[in-house]
């Protein structure tokens, strides 16, 4: 990634000329010698625009060390050069706040961006965040397949995304190739989650599509961004499924709940205790015909005795894939499962898998979105924050804050509302 050299504050374009001037003609040196000494207080007022160098203003959500993001994230404002070679200029429309980003920034993920100071910050530094859809606001004169006005994703995990502006190689993006009726939130969450979804279902299970309508899949976490994609999808495949649920604070609320999931083509929706409960079998018999409808994939990303009940339902030859650790209990497995069903137990960790597979995760993504074109793939509900210009960091960090709390009503997601 192509970064500026230096935090610098704003040039206004009253200013622009003088400077000019004062230097000659060259307009690259005028700039830089701003990160020299401090700048006039006027320079560094919160209004941001784009220098008459071309230089973009930029804030960027960033930690220098691994905690809690209340306790490590801050907001740096530093430049951004014109775009050269084959480098982009972008400017932000929406991006997640996923519990894996906070992983991350806890120190918790086995991925860890290095800490660097190309965005001249005073200590080494990450910027937060995974995913995100952004928008071309400049290209260098070497760019080949993006415009000025296109939406791209980033084509990898750990570029950091929590960012009101970044500049990137045209090689590490993936280009929305039509953006017609799709909107930022959209974009800005199809490259993880459902993606993780799609291929967890495709390529576990060998599923029979003779039978189609009668075989099914179980999953937990089923309300989570995945767990919803992993219904639709399931719902479009003629797959059937059982998705797990937490309790909500009421039984009404639960039942809300439900009523979602199975709006969005769930077959059946359990709760956490109905799981767990000794019944469960016979609820399981119900939704199969006493098993000639097999259960051939298991999805969990919650781990402890919420896992282990999700493996007791499975089809002899079945796969179980952990995802996620949500409850953060390690999955336990009776050895009869093993022995006597011969049962796989799997994990799966997308961004490994996209960066082995390039090319089938771009076309996931366009998959998925033509799904959603189509209005067959529903929105996740969303907590959305905000992100203009003069936002203060408190309020960005402390939503990001409440990622892990659980029992959320929708994922965090930044919403840039600055300019270019
Ligand atoms: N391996 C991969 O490649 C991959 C990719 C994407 C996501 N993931 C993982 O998948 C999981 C879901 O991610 P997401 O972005 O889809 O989530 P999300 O939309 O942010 O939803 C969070 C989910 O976690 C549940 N949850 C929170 N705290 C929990 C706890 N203590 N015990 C049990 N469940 C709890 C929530 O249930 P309540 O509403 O009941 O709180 C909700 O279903 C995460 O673990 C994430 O790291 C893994």
């Amino acid at each position: 990634m192509s970064t500026p050299v230096c935090s610098v504050r704003s040039l206004s374009r009253s200013h622009g000329p003088l400077i000019w001037k004062a230097y000659g003609a060259a307009p690259v040196p005028a700039v830089t010698r701003q990160c020299i000494g401090t700048p006039p207080r006027s320079w560094t007022g919160s209004k941001r625009y784009i220098s008459v160098y071309g230089y973009t203003q930029s804030k960027a959500l960033v930690y220098s060390r691994y905690g809690e993001p209340k306790d490590v994230l801050r907001l740096h404002k530093h430049s951004i050069s014109p775009p050269h070679g084959s480098q982009v200029t972008l400017r932000l429309l929406a991006a997640p706040l996923n519990p894996a980003d906070v992983n991350q920034i806890q120190g918790v993920y086995p991925s860890k961006p290095p800490f660097q100071t190309t965005l001249g910050t005073q200590d080494p530094c990450a910027v937060g965040g995974n995913e995100g859809a952004f928008e071309v606001i400049a290209t260098g004169s070497n760019v080949k397949n993006l415009s000025k006005g296109d939406w791209v994703v980033m084509k990898q995990t750990g570029q950091g995304t929590w960012r009101t502006h970044a500049q990137m190689d045209e090689s590490q993006l993936i280009k929305i190739e039509n953006k017609d009726g799709l909107s930022p939130l959209q974009i800005s969450t199809v490259s993880v989650n459902p993606v993780t979804a799609y291929r967890m279902i495709k390529d576990f299970c060998e599923w029979d599509w003779m039978r189609s309508g009668e075989e099914w899949l179980i999953q937990n976490g089923a309300n989570s961004g995945v767990g919803r994609a992993a219904i639709q999808l399931a719902r479009e495949w003629g797959i059937k499924t059982i998705n797990v649920i937490r309790e909500r604070k009421t039984p009404e609320d639960t039942e809300v709940l439900k009523a979602e999931l199975h709006e969005l083509g769930a077959t059946a929706v359990v709760t956490e205790a109905e799981l767990l409960s000794g019944d469960f079998k016979n609820v399981v018999s119900g939704l199969t015909r006493n098993g000639r409808e097999p259960i051939r994939l298991a999805l969990n990303c919650v781990g402890g005795r919420n896992a282990t009940a999700l493996a007791k339902t499975l089809a002899p030859g079945s796969h179980l894939v952990t995802y996620g650790a949500m409850s953060k209990q390690p999955v336990s497995l009776p050895s009869g499962l093993l022995i006597f069903k011969n049962l796989v137990f799997d994990g799966f960790w997308v961004s490994k898998w996209g960066d082995k597979h390039p090319q089938l995760k771009e076309n996931t993504i366009n998959d998925v979105l033509q799904l959603t074109r189509a209005g067959k793939f529903k929105d996740i509900p969303v907590e959305e924050i905000k992100w203009a210009w003069d936002t203060d960091g408190a309020a960005l960090t402390s939503g990001v804050q409440e990622t892990l709390s659980g029992y959320r009503s929708g994922k965090g997601l930044l919403k840039y509302e600055g300019g270019d």
